[in-house]
């Protein structure tokens, strides 16, 4: 595993990105890396004080220009608040991603339908009211714009136990790909990323609780038995808002150690056969 930057310094000079939930996790994580390849970063959620302190930090450990903004993505006017505050502080926005979620583990039979709306509104249109505002804004001022979503494996595969947002990332891909078709004619490129398990206080809070962790190892279904590094985010989103990427377009790139297709895989399980025992099993089968 390699966890220093992967591109090139300056290899964001002059891009301005808004992360949407870039005061905590894995959107700190994408906005500290952004900045250390010189971009200016914009990170908005529903807490200043959280967004202001994240922001001093990361100023200070890369020497780089954060704007943090107040947002709610669930509402369109703080949407286009955080756009104009952008553009009258950096002049432009070049890249959007769209981090902010919501989520909680529970039977689905035991949701509220306003347990359901807290998350469905948050990541689903939370994403589009973002992407709808900046990418009319890109669209109106011949701007080639970047977007990037964060997903989850499970936006195709399907979960238990998460079920709003199972259907709210199903539906932030389902954008993902539709508009790197429609918007790909204005030089407009959005692509995804499926994170498998990255350690955060946000989601470990609310997926693995302390009291869940006796009855199940997460690592275990994961081919490479580990978690990932937040590093080996930030350098794969990096690659794909940059103009390395100049070519990727409705893309969505898994990062998961090999974890959904392990579990996807009618035969993998037999992994869990001793070798002592297949000498055995090709007598029997052959
Ligand atoms: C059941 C719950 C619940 C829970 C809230 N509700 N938490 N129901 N189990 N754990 C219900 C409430 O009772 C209420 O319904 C309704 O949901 C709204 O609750 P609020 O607290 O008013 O919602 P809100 O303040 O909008 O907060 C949204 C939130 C919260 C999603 C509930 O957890 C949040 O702010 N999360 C943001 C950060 C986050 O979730 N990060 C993790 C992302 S990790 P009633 O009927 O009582 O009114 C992630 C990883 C995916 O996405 C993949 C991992 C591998
Ligand atoms: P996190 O730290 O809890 O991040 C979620 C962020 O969203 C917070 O900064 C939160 O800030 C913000 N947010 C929530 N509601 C919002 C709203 N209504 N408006 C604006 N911002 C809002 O969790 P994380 O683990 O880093 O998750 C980041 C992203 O990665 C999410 O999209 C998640 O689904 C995805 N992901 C994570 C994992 C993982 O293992 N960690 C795996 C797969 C996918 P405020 O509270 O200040 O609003």
């Amino acid at each position: 595993m390699n966890t220093t930057s992967m591109l090139q310094k300056d290899s964001l000079k002059g891009k301005t990105i808004l992360v949407t939930g870039g005061g905590s996790g894995l959107g700190k994580s994408m906005s500290t890396e952004f900045l250390n390849l010189g971009a200016n970063v914009v990170i908005a959620s529903r807490s200043l004080d959280k967004l202001e302190v994240a922001a001093k930090e990361m100023e200070d450990e890369t020497g780089g220009t954060v704007l943090p903004v107040q947002c709610n993505v669930k509402e369109y006017s703080d949407v286009e608040n955080v756009l104009s505050e952008t553009i009258k502080k950096f002049g432009s926005l070049d890249i959007l991603v769209n981090n902010a979620a919501g989520n909680f583990v529970s039977p689905t039979e035991r949701l509220s339908h306003r347990a359901f709306d807290a998350v469905v509104d948050i990541v689903l249109k939370g994403s589009y009211n973002c992407t709808l505002e900046i990418g009319k804004y890109w669209i109106k001022n011949k701007i080639k714009g970047v977007t990037l979503n964060i997903v989850t494996t499970y936006s195709w595969t399907g979960s238990g136990y998460v079920v709003p947002s199972a259907c709210a990332k199903a539906g932030v891909l389902a954008m993902t790909r539709s508009l790197g078709a429609e918007w790909g004619k204005y030089g407009i490129r959005t692509n995804a990323i499926a994170p498998g398990p990255f350690p955060t206080e946000g989601a470990w809070s609310r997926l693995f609780p302390k009291a869940f962790r006796k009855f199940y190892d997460p690592t275990k279904k994961i081919p490479l038995k580990r978690f990932g590094d937040h590093q080996e985010l930030a350098n794969l989103a990096s690659y794909l808002v940059s103009d390395y990427s100049a070519y990727v377009n409705g893309e969505v790139v898994t990062i998961d150690g090999g974890e959904w297709i392990y579990g996807a895989g009618e035969f993998n399980l037999m992994d869990k056969i001793p070798s002592s025992l297949w000498g055995m099993i090709k007598k029997i089968t052959k």
